[in-house]
């Protein structure tokens, strides 16, 4: 007993530790803040720890390529024991941390904690969120899938519209000017090295000023914040009501982080990993491509908003959401905590939450995004088959069969990203359609390897149909139709093959 204890006090001596102790666990907090609404912060940190455990157990059998990540993934799924149940801690896991950070985030603003003197501490907590959301972004990567593929071309799009910089931005990201290899390298090395430094470092600074500048009292009504009293009136509070950390406030910290970790267990039992969804293709639109629920609304308001607005939503309105957190302690560095007495302030976290849901809402649920059901599920309508040809009548299969109805509506019907095709004859000739289809271009993926020539052959077929009565369909001034190859010719109804040769 003696040797353990002089063992102990050597250390000690060296190490200061009941010093550290003393400073950190055993520090005094004030009673009030020994609630349920305190336990956000100390969540996230929880979940951080355990993707940085998952993550390291990961990263034993994960292979950085583009050839062997996705099967890697599927190793972990299907071989390796207990590997799914892994990838799906990791995956819930990091869920929970955006959602808890958002909580938090919002816990901390209603109750004014980012006043005087605590604004290093909130700008040092959005920088964690920044990161956070980077490691979500990059995490999506590793995934190598059909989403990853989407959600790195959406992300370089974005970029590669920011003014001067754009493009170098996105050689950036993509270590190259296309997803290839390097892409996987890099966000690899950011996923697993950078991003989760810079996160240890920032939340050693947060933790750090929490200490250093005390957690915020429970705010009371009509108590005003004033940077000449408000270090007494803390002191004061801390004297007459102060209590240590450790045991007196961590409790509810201490029960809700063991709700926290059955809650990520349970949610990656019952679901399960997310993917890997399909290797990625470019051409391949039989998917349903759709980010992470976080980045969802985004996803949501660039394909529900008109295209002018895009550039708003992508950099505009995020940039000044962000210099306005940044700048928010500033702004209003004292007066009122209570969100008793701040109605805007919370009229403004009810708005942005509406707001952020419903899109996600539409993000997960609306069919413009290629949901595959919703539109090649309905059949065109009959007023487009009327008289129509055999071919024409396959083409018009074809063309919900291939989902084109995702992105064009017939009848006022299908997807809004490319042109409605109710008259689509009237402005194109039935090689520019051939070329379309075959191509792609302008926002549609090239089918030229997921259609046979009689498939394209049928669909220009019935398109050519697709116009008022009375116009005939388009065609070119140079060779007249029946010159075409053989192998893309159209074959349309006798009065039609009349209309074309006039
Ligand atoms: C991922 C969405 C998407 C899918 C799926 C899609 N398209 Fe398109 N399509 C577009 C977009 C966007 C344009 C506009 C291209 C442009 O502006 O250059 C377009 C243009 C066209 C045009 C020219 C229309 C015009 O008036 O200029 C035709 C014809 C066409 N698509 C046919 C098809 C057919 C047939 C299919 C199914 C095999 C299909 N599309 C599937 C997005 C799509």
């Amino acid at each position: 007993m003696k040797t353990l204890r002089n063992m102990a006090v050597w250390l000690d001596e060296r190490l200061h530790l009941t010093a550290l102790w003393a400073s950190s666990a055993g520090h005094e907090v004030p009673a009030t803040s020994g609630s349920w609404w305190y336990v956000f912060g100390s969540a996230t940190l929880l979940c951080f720890i355990i993707q940085v455990i998952t993550g390291a157990c990961l990263a034993f059998v994960y292979i950085p390529s583009t050839s062997e990540a996705y099967t890697s993934l599927q190793y972990l799924n299907h071989v390796q024991f207990w590997g799914w149940y892994l990838r799906a801690i990791h995956y819930w896991g990091s869920n929970c941390m955006v959602a808890f950070m958002t909580c938090h985030m919002i816990q901390v603003f209603l109750f004014g904690a980012y006043k005087y003197p605590r604004e290093l501490t909130w700008i040092s907590g959005l920088f964690l969120l920044l990161c956070t959301l980077g490691m979500a972004f990059t995490g999506q990567v590793m995934r190598w899938d059909q989403d990853a593929y989407w959600g790195l071309s959406i992300g370089a799009s974005i970029m590669g519209r920011i003014p001067l910089i754009g493009g170098q931005l996105v050689h950036l990201l993509l270590a190259g000017p296309i997803i290839a290899g390097e892409t996987l390298s890099r966000f690899f090395t950011l996923h697993v090295f950078i991003i989760p430094g810079l996160i240890i470092a920032i939340i050693v600074m947060h933790l750090r000023l929490v200490l250093a500048k005390g957690i915020n009292e429970y705010p009371r009504p009509g108590y005003q914040v004033h940077r000449a009293t408000y270090d007494a009136d803390y002191a004061d509070i801390i004297r007459k009501e102060g209590v240590p950390f450790v045991p007196k406030a961590v409790d509810k910290d201490l029960i809700f982080s063991a709700f926290v970790i059955v809650l990520i267990l349970v949610l990656a039992l019952v679901f399960g990993p997310k993917g890997p969804k399909g290797i990625p293709d470019p051409a391949l639109v039989d998917t349903n491509p759709r980010p992470d629920f976080y980045f969802l609304s985004i996803f949501a308001a660039l394909a529900l908003l008109p295209d002018w607005m895009e550039m708003l939503v992508m950099f505009i309105a995020p940039a000044i959401g962000l210099l306005y957190l940044l700048a928010l302690p500033f702004i209003s560095n004292t007066g009122e905590k209570s969100a008793r007495r701040r109605p805007v302030a919370v009229l403004s976290v009810i708005l942005i939450v509406l707001v952020i849901v419903t899109l996600a809402w539409y993000g997960e649920t609306s069919p413009w995004s290629p949901d595959m059901v919703a539109w090649s599920g309905a059949a065109v309508p009959v007023k487009f088959l009327k008289g129509r040809t055999p071919l024409q009548m396959h083409g018009a299969t074809l063309l919900q069969n291939k989902q084109c109805r995702n992105c064009h509506s017939l009848g006022g019907e299908g997807g809004e990203r490319g042109p409605s095709l109710d008259a689509v004859a009237t402005r194109l000739t039935a090689d520019q359609m051939v070329r379309q289809i075959i191509q792609g271009g302008g926002n549609m993926p090239a089918y030229g390897k997921k259609v046979t020539p009689p498939e394209v052959d049928a669909m220009v077929s019935f398109m050519t149909t697709l116009r008022p009565e009375s116009t005939p369909p388009s065609r070119d001034s140079a060779p007249p139709m029946n010159k075409l190859p053989r192998d893309f010719a159209v074959v349309l109804p006798p009065a039609e093959q009349a209309d074309a040769k006039k």
